[in-house]
């Protein structure tokens, strides 16, 4: 495995409350995201119903009735995109900005990217009638945005994966080996089955609405099948997230999950069966929507805010290892530097004192295992004195730790594995046990 790379934060504080934050980060990703889904949802419903069509002419209008909504959810889409961006560059700059660096040309090609598949979107909208005769070009039209929008999303998620495994960061080569990371795919699939399932139950509500003007185009929809068709779609795409989510979770590093977050979790699974039960039922019905429909936006609303709450849970327990490690890293810096500053204005000379004077365990343990581990008190992980009394005698066993940690400590986070030089080893061991902690490490009855 490689190293674990442990950049400097940058000495700045947060421009708000770490909670508020918190909180916007939640809230603005949620409404993105609920946008984000009725613009792809809506693009590939659309397509559906248009190749549908072909054969049956009232499925052509359903298409028509969809690409009016998409233009107007993927602006909305896009605009509210830009709050969550700016508040997870305030929270997680450094793992962010990280994960956006290393597949640089992915990710910058977002930009004309989106501007292209919206031109697509707005052809395919705008030519409905001037290529109702071209019926194979219309559809390349809104076939060609699909595909844009269905790639990137891909972007997306391989950033906001790469920035939870610190330890790949070394070995990430551009976009296609970070999609590699074992989570992406799994996540790209539970996404657009909620896009599916999202856009479906809007669409549902809107153009089977009750307040429906007889003049309007919609109008000549038939409604019960709008209403079978869409309400099948929803919930066809909810029960395969029966699929998808375990996939996900299964896939995820573990060092992010906990207790609190399954219990969460498992309510959300919960919510979202009983709206797939109501769906089933509600599918069966006919004439207009009942108010069983909004029992199902409901608690599928509840399941999507809370995974929305999950999901900043997890990634927040999955990087605390990590912005540990990056604050000891900063703070030693920070300590290195002011230092510095100190002995230049006193005059005092550099020398390569502390080099000459340390072994190269203290230095390596220092460089390395210091953000965690103190002397005598806990820090990320165990004090020196405890380990020492483990490992009294038994430098082979805290090398073979080090290497490959356990999970071992219920109140302690994951000690991540640390790659070193094969000498490095051995030396911060032999610094542990002999050298700084000889006299802790002695048998408790010798001690005695
Ligand atoms: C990112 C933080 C972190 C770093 C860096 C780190 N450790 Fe740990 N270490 C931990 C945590 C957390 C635990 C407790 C894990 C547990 O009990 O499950 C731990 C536990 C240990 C243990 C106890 C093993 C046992 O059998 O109970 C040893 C030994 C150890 N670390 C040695 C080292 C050495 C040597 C280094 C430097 C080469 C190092 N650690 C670097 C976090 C870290």
């Amino acid at each position: 495995m490689d190293p674990l790379p442990i950049p400097r934060d940058f000495p700045l504080p947060l421009p708000a409350s770490p909670v508020d934050l918190q909180l916007a980060i939640v809230l603005l990703f949620l409404a993105h995201i609920l946008f984000v889904n009725l613009m792809l949802g809506g693009t590939l419903l659309c397509l559906y119903y248009e190749l549908r069509g072909l054969r049956r002419p009232e499925l052509d209008r359903l298409a028509h009735a969809i690409a009016g909504t998409v233009t107007v959810t993927k602006s909305l889409a896009v605009v509210l995109g830009v709050g969550p961006l700016l508040v997870m560059n305030a929270l997680y700059a450094l793992w962010f900005y990280t994960a956006n660096s290393l597949t640089g040309r992915a990710w910058i090609m977002i930009v004309p990217l989106v501007i292209l598949a919206f031109g697509f979107l707005y052809a395919h909208k705008y030519s409905w009638q001037a290529l109702a005769e071209r019926k194979g070009l219309h559809l390349a039209l809104g076939a060609a945005g699909a595909l844009l929008l269905l790639a990137l999303p891909l972007v997306f998620l391989a950033n906001i994966n790469l920035m939870l495994f610190p330890d790949r960061w070394l070995a990430v080569r551009g976009f296609l080996s970070a999609l590699l990371l074992p989570n992406v795919l799994p996540r790209y699939l539970h996404f657009l089955l909620a896009s599916v399932a999202v856009t479906a139950l809007a669409l549902a509500g809107w153009l089977c609405r009750r307040s429906l003007r007889p003049e309007s185009e919609l109008a000549g929809l038939d409604r019960a099948e709008v209403r079978r068709e869409l309400l099948a779609a929803a919930f066809g795409a909810t029960v395969l997230q029966a699929v998808a989510g375990p996939l996900v979770l299964m896939t995820l590093p573990p060092h992010g999950l906990s207790w609190p977050l399954l219990g969460y979790l498992i309510l959300a699974v919960a919510l979202a069966a009983a709206a797939a039960v109501l769906l089933w039922r509600e599918l069966h019905g006919r004439g207009p929507l009942s108010p069983r429909y909004w029992a199902v936006v409901l608690a599928l609303g509840c399941t999507v805010g809370l995974m929305g709450f999950v999901r900043h849970l997890y990634r927040e327990q999955a990087v605390s290892t990590h912005r540990a490690l990056v604050a000891a890293h900063s703070e030693s810096f920070r300590a290195a530097a002011l230092g510095a500053a100190m002995r230049l204005e006193a005059g005092v000379p550099r020398q390569g004192g502390a080099e000459a004077t340390t072994s190269p365990g203290e230095r390596s343990f220092r460089a390395v295992c210091m953000a965690c581990h103190a002397a005598e008190e806990r820090r990320v992980g165990p004090p020196l004195t405890e380990i020492a009394r483990l490992y009294a005698g038994n430098p082979e066993g805290l090398i073979a730790w080090v290497k490959a940690p356990g999970r071992k400590r219920p109140d302690y986070p994951q000690m991540p594995p640390i790659a070193m030089q094969e000498g490095q080893y051995r030396a911060v061991a032999e610094y542990i046990l002999d050298e700084v902690f000889a006299a802790a490490a002695a048998p408790p009855a010798a001690a005695g």
